[in-house]
């Protein structure tokens, strides 16, 4: 896997340390607060897994599934929900977490979509922002880390399904997707 990847941008540690703040201005936040952390999966699950193990704060958990890539390497705008949320979120602090925001129309119709259930308050946390590919108003709330307009890959993030397993976060040669 590692021979795919053109560079190392974020290393285990680098990753890790970043979590262990983000989860502190979080609990910060919503200190004496029970808030639902929302996953959109699948790209979130190690950066969610790691982000709430760092939490104080008291939590329920929940899970969505959306799909707006395919197998391609450009986001088409089409967004799919595959998966709805299990309980509801009215009246609650509800906390998105996402691996990576591109060109936002996934995180647009997430907020349209939760936002018309009545939450107490909705928030965005990211891993990565892709700030310089946004097509649509959305800005997160908690941010990893910044990246430029390459293809990144591991840590959660996939191309056509692989990589995800991969601890670092590196970007893909491009000989890899231009096959
Ligand atoms: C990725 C990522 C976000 C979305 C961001 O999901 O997890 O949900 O794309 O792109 P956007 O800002 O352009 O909408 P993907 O559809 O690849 O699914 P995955 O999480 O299963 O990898």
């Amino acid at each position: 896997m590692y021979n795919d990847l053109e560079k190392i941008l974020f290393t285990e540690e680098q990753i890790q340390t970043r979590i262990k703040e983000i989860a502190a201005q979080i609990d910060k936040d919503y200190a004496g607060e029970t808030p639902v952390v929302v996953g959109i999966l699948k790209g979130c699950f190690m950066f969610f897994a790691d982000l709430v193990r760092q939490m104080k704060t008291n939590i329920e958990i929940d899970f969505m599934s959306i799909s707006s890539y395919g197998n391609n390497t450009k986001s088409s705008g089409e967004v799919k929900m595959i998966k709805d949320l299990d309980r509801t979120i009215e009246g609650r602090h509800v906390i998105i977490i996402e691996d990576i925001i591109d060109t936002g129309y996934t995180l647009k119709y997430l907020m349209t979509t939760l936002s018309a259930r009545n939450p107490k308050s909705i928030k965005l946390c990211t891993l990565l922002d892709k700030k310089s590919r946004r097509e649509v108003d959305i800005s997160p709330d908690y941010v990893c880390f910044d990246v430029g307009d390459e293809f990144v890959v591991g840590y959660g993030l996939d191309y056509a399904q692989l990589y995800r397993n991969l601890p670092v976060i590196g970007v893909l040669k491009e000989s890899v997707y231009k096959k």
